[in-house]
């Protein structure tokens, strides 16, 4: 019988640690054990976070790793780029297992630097940490100690077009850019107070936010690469919602790529993921179906007057885009079913 494992989650009042939270309490394998926080947050965790009220008897403490040791085998780190990945680092050399959820793991120095515009983590953690795209990776994340948990835009937007790229078919044409246009509810954005995330800003309001410099770009370019060279094109904007990503991606195709062709390349790669679910040809998925849910809807379209296939997926930014694919990493480096903790359908209206 798999034993139960001991977890910790540092950065437990953000949004991403919230959800952890809300998904551990419920998992059949897992005992939440450490929730820690930045230096002044202390107290009952259902008192700072009522919405966990009568789920546990947990303390928020300042994160400390020794006592973070102490307390759990198995960490989720889900602190702003940074900070995360170098306690993540530090509680692996302590003997943990851990799930970083920053960008900090999850590419080569020299495109973090350039990126992310600080000093990179060093060249043995991040060559120790395995990408979780889960569905893609799942045999390395089986042998894995440690994950560099994918970013939200990414895991969108890789799962709709991983089908599609050269290392795993011959539709896409490498010598065309992908063009991901891409848009996150507010949350995305983590939980510090900022003035854009104002009701007064937000609301009625559109726009898109770090053109030409996102920095999930090299991520997704990497991603989709495979042995390839595929330029992307990423275009982030900000939705007035809470929650969810919607992309919608446009990819030059060779000549005579039918509908029925692009159904069952789609069907052959997540016909039995427990968590993708590919649409009818005509249909378009939405946010609302996916909401709350650790799901992404993928649907397409063919235009044939252009040659320009449009692929379009959504998830929830705060599951399959980071605290579900995180749990899902989890219970597949420990043995658990895939879908345990992750079978809530989505929230509707
Ligand atoms: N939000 C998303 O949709 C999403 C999706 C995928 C990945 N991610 C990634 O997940 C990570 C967390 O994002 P988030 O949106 O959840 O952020 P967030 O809501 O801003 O929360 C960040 C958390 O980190 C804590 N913290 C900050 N510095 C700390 C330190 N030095 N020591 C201990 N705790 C510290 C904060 O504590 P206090 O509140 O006590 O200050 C807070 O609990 C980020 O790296 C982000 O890129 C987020």
């Amino acid at each position: 019988m798999q034993t139960r494992v001991r977890v910790g989650i540092v950065g437990a009042n953000g949004y991403s640690g919230l959800e952890l939270a809300r998904l551990l309490l419920a998992h059949p394998g897992a005992d939440l054990t450490y929730v820690a926080a930045s230096k002044d947050a202390a107290g009952a965790l259902e008192d700072e976070q009522p919405f966990l009220r009568g789920t546990n008897n947990l303390q928020v403490t300042a994160y400390h790793p020794d006592a973070c040791a102490d307390a759990c085998d198995f960490v989720f780190v889900a602190l702003p780029s940074g900070s995360s990945g170098a306690i993540a680092l530090d509680l692996r050399e302590r003997g943990l297992r851990a799930i970083d959820l920053s960008g900090d793991l999850r590419l080569p120095a020299g495109e973090y630097e350039r990126w992310y515009g600080r000093a990179a983590l060093p060249e043995a953690g991040l060559d120790e940490a395995v990408y979780g795209l889960t569905e893609w990776r799942r045999s390395e994340i089986a042998q894995a100690n440690l994950i560099a948990n994918p970013g939200c835009y990414a895991t969108a937007a890789e799962l709709a077009l991983l089908p599609l790229t050269a290392s795993h078919g011959d539709i896409l044409l490498p010598s065309a850019p992908v063009i991901i246009d891409a848009k996150s509810g507010v949350s995305g954005a983590g939980r510090k107070a900022t003035q854009s995330g104002l009701l007064g800003e937000l609301a009625e309001n559109f726009y898109a936010y770090k053109v030409g410099r996102h920095q999930h770009t090299p991520e997704i370019e990497r991603q989709l690469s495979g042995t390839g060279d595929i330029r992307v094109l990423l275009n982030t904007q900000l939705l007035p919602t809470v929650r969810g990503i919607y992309i919608s991606a446009y990819v030059q195709t060779r000549d005579g790529v039918s509908t029925a062709e692009l159904s069952s390349l789609y069907q052959f790669y997540y016909d039995r993921e427990p968590f993708i679910r590919v649409l009818p040809a005509g249909r378009v998925p939405e946010l609302k179906h996916v909401r709350g849910s650790n799901y992404c809807d993928i649907g397409f379209a063919v235009d044939e007057r252009t040659g320009v296939v449009q692929v379009f997926s959504v998830i929830d930014n705060l599951q399959k885009g980071a605290a579900g694919q995180a749990v899902q990493n989890f219970n597949v480096m420990n043995g658990f079913a895939e879908t345990d903790g992750l079978l809530a359908q989505p929230l509707y209206p």
